[in-house]
């Protein structure tokens, strides 16, 4: 499980764009710098409630002194933000994590290019700062529902001038970007980064793999996603408790523990950012996590409890 130093910060301000979207700046409390950060880094925010979210750093990875974080007000929030679209105004203190990456870019690359949907393009722009500080080449794609959707729009104009490209839905809702177009030419230093909705990242990368991108050169950051906890029951044998729990057929693990007084560090709850995973002593995974690699899903020895289930009628945990 991951251990991450948590840093209070205060708003230092608040915009809001295109009214679902606030944009917060967060400063230290005692004027100091902040510690790094970069492209593509995320930051826990504890919201209230013991409700913590993932939100990726939307600044430029070369100032030291703030954050800058972009944050939608998702109307199907679970309680994350619309707690901080209440509740997170200028002048409050908040407690965050220190930045962790798990978005990196490749500094092998000679071409990056960057899209994003919606919301997606808050790891996307930090992305473009440190490429253009860096003098490499790159393009964003930003993909949006219409013409006043979406935050960021006049910063990305005014720092990226012609590296930016904006696409808008058509009257069908879909969006007018032709990834085939944006992704050629592709060569074998040419990297492509995508973040946004589930739906949106599986069609873009599944072009991206047609048009010739190899999967080390395909990178991308679900920012929310589905969680399927769909299945039997099973058992599940935790070896440091030594306790037996049953979970029930669409019951997630994290569930079935928690009710047994076994207490597991969470935060997404979605298998996206990593703070449940767990050693697996014995059993088979069924593995619903976006976030072990394939690789790593192959060697079935840890297992994201707040969403993935088992294959076996039994799986032990180091728990
Ligand atoms: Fe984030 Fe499980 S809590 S992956």
């Amino acid at each position: 499980m991951t251990n991450l130093e948590l840093i209070d910060v205060v708003i230092d301000k608040r915009e809001v764009h295109s009214d679902d979207i606030v944009i917060l700046d967060l400063v230290s409390k005692d004027g100091k710098p902040l510690p790094p950060f970069e492209a593509g880094a995320h930051v826990d925010v504890h919201i209230t409630g013991g409700i913590i979210r993932q939100y990726s750093l939307a600044g430029d990875p070369a100032e030291n002194s703030r954050y800058r974080l972009g944050i939608l007000n998702d109307p199907n929030s679970r309680g994350g933000s619309a707690a901080v679209f209440e509740m997170f105004l200028p002048g409050k203190t908040i407690t965050i994590s220190s930045p962790k990456n798990l978005f990196p870019l490749q500094q092998s690359a000679t071409k990056s290019i960057l899209i994003a949907g919606g919301i997606g393009i808050t790891p996307i722009l930090s992305m473009a700062y440190a490429l253009k500080a860096a003098g490499k080449p790159f393009e964003v794609h930003y993909c949006l529902r219409n013409e006043s959707a979406g935050g960021f729009k006049q910063e990305l104009r005014e720092n990226f001038g012609e590296n930016v490209h904006f696409h808008f839905n058509n009257e069908s809702g879909l969006t007018s970007m032709k990834p085939q177009d944006v992704l050629q030419p592709v060569d074998a230093n040419t990297h492509m980064y995508v973040c946004g909705p589930t739906g949106f990242l599986d069609w873009v990368l599944t072009q991206a793999a047609e048009v010739g991108y190899q999967s080390h050169q395909r990178h991308y950051e679900f920012f929310s996603a589905e969680v399927d906890t769909q299945g039997d029951a099973f058992e599940v044998h935790c070896a440091k408790s030594q306790i037996d729990i049953k979970v029930l057929e669409g019951e997630s693990i994290a569930t079935a523990l928690k009710k047994a007084g076994i207490k597991v560090s969470m935060s997404c709850e979605e298998g996206v950012c990593g703070t449940c995973i767990t050693d697996v002593l014995d059993g088979t995974p069924d593995h619903r996590d976006h976030f072990l690699t394939d690789e790593e899903k192959e060697d079935n020895d840890q297992i994201a409890v707040c969403c993935s289930r088992s294959l076996t009628p039994s799986i032990t945990l180091d728990i």
